[in-house]
C-alpha cells in the first residue's frame, strides 16, 4: 500500500509544480502530506467533472434586465435589428456554462464571420463592470428562459 501511496503523491507534487498551481510550497516538504493530498483533491474536481457552475438565475434577471434588455427584450425574446431571440437558440443551447460565458465576454463583432445580422453583439454586454460570476448568474437566467 505504502508502495503505491508515495509515488502517487510525487505525482501530484509534480503535476503541482508544472502547472504552477503550487502557491504553498514552502512548507509541504515539513508534514503536511495529508493536507496537501486533501488541497489537490479539492482543486482538481471541479475542471475533471466540467461541474455547472452555480449561477444564481435570480441575480442574472437582474442584471439581463439592466445590460442585456435593450438589445435582446424582455425575457431575451429579441429585438429587431438588435440582439437575437435567446429563447430558442440553438447556439446557446449547443454551448456549456463556461463556453457561454466565455461568449458573452468576447461578444460577436460585425467583422466575425459568426455573425449573423450585421449588428456587434459587444462584450460583456456593452457593460465592462460585469465580473465572470456575474455573467455565471446571466447564463444560469439564460437557461430558465430557454425553450
Ligand atoms: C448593443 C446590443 C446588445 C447588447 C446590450 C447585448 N447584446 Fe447579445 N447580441 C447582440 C447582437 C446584435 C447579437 C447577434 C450577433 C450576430 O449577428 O450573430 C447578440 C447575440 C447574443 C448571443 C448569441 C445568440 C445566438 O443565438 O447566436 C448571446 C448568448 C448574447 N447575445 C448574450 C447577451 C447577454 C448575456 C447580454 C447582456 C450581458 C447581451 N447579449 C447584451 C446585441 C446585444
Amino acid at each position: 500500500m505504502s508502495k503505491t501511496k508515495i509515488p502517487a503523491f510525487f505525482m501530484l507534487m509534480l503535476l503541482l509544480v508544472l502547472t504552477g498551481c503550487g502557491g504553498g510550497g514552502r512548507n509541504e516538504d515539513a508534514d503536511a502530506s495529508a493536507p496537501a493530498d486533501n488541497a489537490v483533491a479539492q482543486q482538481e474536481a471541479p475542471a475533471e467533472e466540467d461541474a455547472p457552475p452555480a449561477g444564481d438565475a435570480a441575480e442574472g434577471e437582474k442584471i439581463f434586465n439592466q445590460t442585456c434588455i435593450a438589445c435582446h427584450g424582455e425575457g431575451g425574446v429579441g429585438v429587431q435589428n438588435l440582439g437575437k431571440d435567446m429563447t430558442h437558440s440553438e447556439f446557446i443551447a449547443g454551448l456549456s456554462d463556461d463556453e457561454l460565458v466565455d461568449f458573452i465576454k468576447t461578444g460577436r463583432d460585425t467583422s466575425d464571420p459568426l455573425n449573423t445580422t450585421g449588428v456587434a453583439m459587444p462584450s460583456r454586454g456593452g457593460n465592462p463592470a460585469l465580473s465572470d460570476e456575474d455573467l455565471f448568474d446571466v447564463v444560469a437566467y439564460i437557461r430558465t428562459i430557454h425553450e
